[in-house]
């Protein structure tokens, strides 16, 4: 039963809310559906980009947040968080180093910071795409007026981030502070791609009070809004924030929904987290054979990665670390698979020079 889904996901791109209930369950508790279920998704991300591996220098320009999310350590409760900033020299000296190694998109991430208004941000980014206009910008700095999303695409930055953390509105709720609004982050999402981004969603899994119900909403919301990038990871507890105690999410259940994501999406862009490194050393290589075709290095300066701690334990060393990319080379061909060095957009004839 369980492998004629995996089938039928393959082919129709969907299932309905029973079906997927049977395949998540029957992929927890059964290995060989679970091992079906993966190779289906890796062959498929194999037969759309080849062996070829993105990647993305993630900078992290400020570890402030006026925001208060009960799961991340960076909320602004948290008195304890070290706050920091990137000056803009800072910024460009990241992508210049960021530029050499390789790298051809960069990631400009940060806490929803009052001090990255539009007049401080879209210098930032036509500045760098002005310097390296061959190179992606992605921006993932939470949710922002329609207004500033338009000035800052229309100053070169052309992905954006904003995961959607969990589709289940009451979930969503327990988890936000009264001032957000989850209908509030879904037109952000949808008004991204109305500007023209290639817009990335995406949840995290294993949050407290989320249930295999509140997952296929999850798929079921991307189904509708159809991201171009869809970033899944567990949750990991921070030792500062109300939900300290609970445990981390399950690594086997973001694998499935990373598999189901990608046979639901052939073309999408689905990292290999960090978060999925940071619970599992293999997690990444995991991550990848489970249909994920993205990785995102740290590009952000060695002296402020440890500030960026948005769960306990973030991993930013060996094969996560930019400067390490040789490393990352070497996990990756143990498994078959390489760097694919283009800037790796949304369904492009770009994505397919190096496969
Ligand atoms: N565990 C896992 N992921 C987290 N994020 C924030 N806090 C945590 C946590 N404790 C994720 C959110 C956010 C992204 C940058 O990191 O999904 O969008």
């Amino acid at each position: 039963m369980a492998y004629r889904l995996v089938e039928e996901l393959a082919l129709k791109r969907r299932l309905d809310t029973d079906s997927y209930r049977t395949l998540i369950t029957a992929s927890a508790n059964n290995d060989a559906v679970f091992a079906h279920l993966r190779d289906k998704a890796a062959k498929t991300a194999i037969t759309k980009f080849g062996y070829g591996i993105f990647i993305r220098g993630l900078i992290e320009i400020s570890s402030y947040c006026s925001n208060d999310c009960l799961y991340c350590g960076l909320r602004r409760s948290n008195i304890e968080a070290e706050r920091y900033r990137l000056s803009d020299e800072d910024i460009m000296e990241c992508c210049a180093t960021g530029y050499d190694i390789g790298f051809r998109t960069f990631v400009l991430q940060g806490g929803e910071d009052r001090a990255l208004t539009d007049d401080r941000l879209i210098p930032i980014v036509s500045n760098i795409h002005g310097k390296w206009p061959e190179a992606a910008i992605t921006l993932s700095l939470g949710e922002r007026t329609d207004d500033s999303f338009r000035k800052l695409f229309h100053a070169g930055a052309s992905r954006y981030l904003l995961r959607h953390e969990a589709a289940d509105e009451s979930l969503y709720n327990s988890l936000h502070p009264v001032q957000m609004s989850w209908s509030n982050r879904i037109s952000c999402i949808n008004r991204l791609i109305g500007i023209g981004y290639q817009t990335g969603m995406g949840m995290i899994v294993g949050l407290p009070g989320q249930s295999v119900d509140s997952l296929i909403k999850d798929l079921s919301l991307m189904e509708k809004i159809q991201p171009h990038m869809i970033g899944i990871g567990p949750f990991i507890p921070h030792r500062r924030t109300p939900l300290c105690n609970n445990r981390p999410g399950d690594i086997r259940l973001t694998l499935i929904m990373i598999a189901i994501s990608r046979l639901m999406f052939p073309d999408a862009l689905i990292p290999a987290t960090t978060a999925l490194a940071t619970v599992s050393s293999t997690g990444r290589k995991e991550g990848i054979l489970s249909g994920a075709n993205v990785v995102m290095p740290n590009l952000s300066p060695v002296s402020t990665r440890h500030k960026y701690a948005i769960y306990d334990n973030k991993v930013s060393s060996a094969a996560e670390a930019a400067e390490n990319i040789n490393l990352l080379e070497q996990e990756l061909n143990r498994i078959g698979y390489r760097i694919n060095y283009s800037r790796g957009d949304y369904n492009t004839d770009i994505n397919h020079e190096q496969i």
